[in-house]
């Protein structure tokens, strides 16, 4: 098993802030917004099989279960901090969601298990090689017809949005957000064999321009 953590970064950098990345996330960054979006634009069914890629603190994950009770949803973190105050919050909601530790490069399912993948924020956290990697592996879980739904750090809109994403480039480092600052995201998810990528919308926040991402695994 490929437990690699050489490049790891946790949510907020450093592994004493997780603590507070909910907080962070809801007072500066339209999260409750972009995530309810991001599950509307994945039309999810009710007896879908749904994974949360890097669900950290399980927000989206939450939101994901509470829009489509019926549907089976999944978290996978690499980082057992955040995937305890994960499981808290979600004792805390009766919701029967599961929660695995995992890396997003390496995932513990079977091919052609998930009807939808979704990732909040993983990308940026993750070197080109991972991305690539993590790409292979989303396409490897979805089923024939099943898509990708990412909100991420996208190219930023204005010079506004490009200086204010300096302070996630500080935070995060250079070497894995300076292709979400590009815009390769989309390239990525086609050259990993994705198809109808596109950018369903985008929004202005306080750290830059927030993406939402989609595309689709070709059906057999
Ligand atoms: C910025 S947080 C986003 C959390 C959550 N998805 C959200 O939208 O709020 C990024 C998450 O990705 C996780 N992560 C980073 N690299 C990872 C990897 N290689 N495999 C699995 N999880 C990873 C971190 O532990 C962290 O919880």
């Amino acid at each position: 098993m490929n437990e690699d953590r050489t490049n790891y970064i946790p949510a907020l950098r450093y592994q004493w802030l997780t603590g507070f990345y909910d907080t962070v996330m809801e007072g500066m960054m339209r999260e409750t917004e972009f995530k309810q979006a991001l599950v509307r634009q994945a039309r999810v069914a009710k007896d879908y099989q749904v994974l949360d890629l890097g669900c950290g603190t399980a927000t989206l994950t939450l939101m994901i279960k509470q829009a489509h009770p019926e549907a089976k949803v999944t978290g996978l973190d690499g980082d057992p901090k955040a995937l305890e105050i994960a499981r808290d919050k979600i004792a805390k909601s009766g919701l029967a969601i599961t929660l695995d530790e995992g890396m997003a490069f390496n995932l513990p399912y079977p091919d052609n298990s998930f009807d939808r993948v979704f990732s909040g924020l993983l990308f940026h956290h993750l070197t080109r090689e991972d991305k690539e990697r993590t790409l292979k592996e989303v396409y490897r879980v979805l089923r024939p017809g099943g898509e990708l739904h990412v909100a991420d750090w996208g190219k930023a809109g204005n010079a506004l949005m490009r200086s204010a994403f300096f302070l996630v480039q500080l935070l995060d480092g250079f070497k894995t957000t300076t292709d979400n600052v590009n815009g390769l995201l989309p390239e990525f998810f086609s050259k990993a064999g994705l198809q109808q990528v596109h950018e369903a919308a985008r929004y202005a926040t306080m750290f830059g321009t927030m993406a939402l991402y989609q595309a689709r695994k070709p059906a057999r």
